[in-house]
């Protein structure tokens, strides 16, 4: 395995990470050695498998494990219910029992949805997950949160249950559309501003080349980013504090992709999100606005937005905040930057403040 290998320290829980070019085809080695599970299913969408279902399933039958590919339609609409009944019955049918394990392939809702299945389908079976996307490899397929939307909100229904394996093969951004790598790179800024001055530094001076995906810096990227989320997650699992931090960017920026109906990508949501908390917390006296600035231009510089859309109704917005999951007895949390790498939790801002940063 390569240098880039963590490892996400929860007792009896724990699991490694595993970040290298070309890793996905050699899953089916590593694998057999662990000993998960006697058998898997592995859960994709159409559009993954198409892309990655083959060489998976031929590692995994190489080694001489026993593995069978369900897929389901590619998108946010699947993330529900119905998909995870449907899919659970499918197992059933299948004769999955506690013994076996399920491998996500593919993006963030390929991760949750995988994974929520994993955590009830016989009161829980080991899960294994292989992401596809910069977002999933950086943020959701690491710490164990998984769940499905309903009507009511995104990832309402859910548990916390982590994986025992992660392989995150970075020459599969090769086939990411832009749109999609440059939602994960909002979520790549977010743990330079959040805990790391000297990795967001990184960034600034290697913009170009993660643009370019060069590998070296691609995986050193990703290994900080894992390396982050574990050490939070390690000390918080169940974000009752320090994991809060990873929310940054996150209360206006899940309020902004709702009154978009969505058509906002979530990473483009979060960047929008991280400029408008940075404003806040220069109007709060935390931040030097020079600081505050120098984030907004780094965003800006790799493309992604940093305004409200023109348009956008701004009660909408103020509603979805209303409504943040994330809120506490009714109480609104904002993490702000004091400087670049540290951030406070506070839920002490005026309604003048936050109206001034949404009507800009
Ligand atoms: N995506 C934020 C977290 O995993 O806590």
């Amino acid at each position: 395995m390569s240098d880039y290998t963590l490892t996400v320290g929860l007792g009896d829980r724990s699991y490694p990470i595993f970040i290298e070019d070309g890793i996905m085809e050699n899953i089916g080695t590593d694998l057999a050695k662990r000993k998960i599970a006697s058998r898997y299913v592995v859960l994709s969408d159409d559009y993954v498998a198409k892309l990655y279902g083959t060489t998976l399933m031929a590692t995994l039958q190489a080694a001489g494990i026993n593995a069978e590919l369900l897929t389901f339609p590619r998108g946010e609409a699947s993330k529900n219910l119905q998909v995870f009944t449907d899919l659970s019955s499918k197992l059933a049918r299948m004769g999955i029992d506690r013994s076996s394990g399920i491998i996500a392939l593919g993006g963030g809702v390929t991760g949750d949805l995988a994974g929520f299945i994993a955590a009830t389908y016989m009161r829980g079976i080991p899960f294994v997950q292989v992401p596809t996307t910069l977002l999933s490899q950086v943020d959701s397929s690491v710490g164990g949160k998984t769940g499905v939307d309903i009507p009511e909100g995104k990832n309402l229904v859910g548990a916390f249950y982590q994986p025992k394996a992660v392989y995150i093969d970075t020459a599969v951004l090769t086939t990411l559309p832009v749109e999609e790598l440059l939602g994960g790179v909002a979520e790549v800024i977010k743990y330079g501003v959040i805990y790391d001055y000297d990795f967001y530094c990184f960034l600034e001076k290697n913009l170009d080349a993660v643009l370019e995906l060069n590998p070296a810096v691609i995986q050193e990227m990703i290994h900080t980013c894992c390396k982050i989320k574990a050490e939070v997650v390690a000390e918080d699992e169940r974000e009752a504090g320090l994991r809060r931090i990873l929310n940054f960017g996150h209360t206006i920026g899940h309020a902004v992709e709702g009154a978009s109906d969505y058509s906002l990508i979530h990473g483009n949501a979060v960047a929008i999100g991280m400029v408008a908390a940075l404003r806040l917390a220069v109007s709060s006296g935390l931040c030097k606005r020079r600081e505050a600035g120098r984030v907004a231009t780094l965003i800006h510089a790799f493309g992604l937005p940093t305004e409200i859309p023109e348009g956008m109704d701004i009660d909408r917005i103020k509603a979805y905040i209303k409504t943040d999951k994330k809120s506490i007895a009714g109480s609104v949390f904002y993490v702000l930057p004091t400087t670049i790498g540290k951030v406070i939790i506070t839920n002490e801002l005026t309604a003048d403040q936050i109206d001034a940063v949404l009507q800009r």
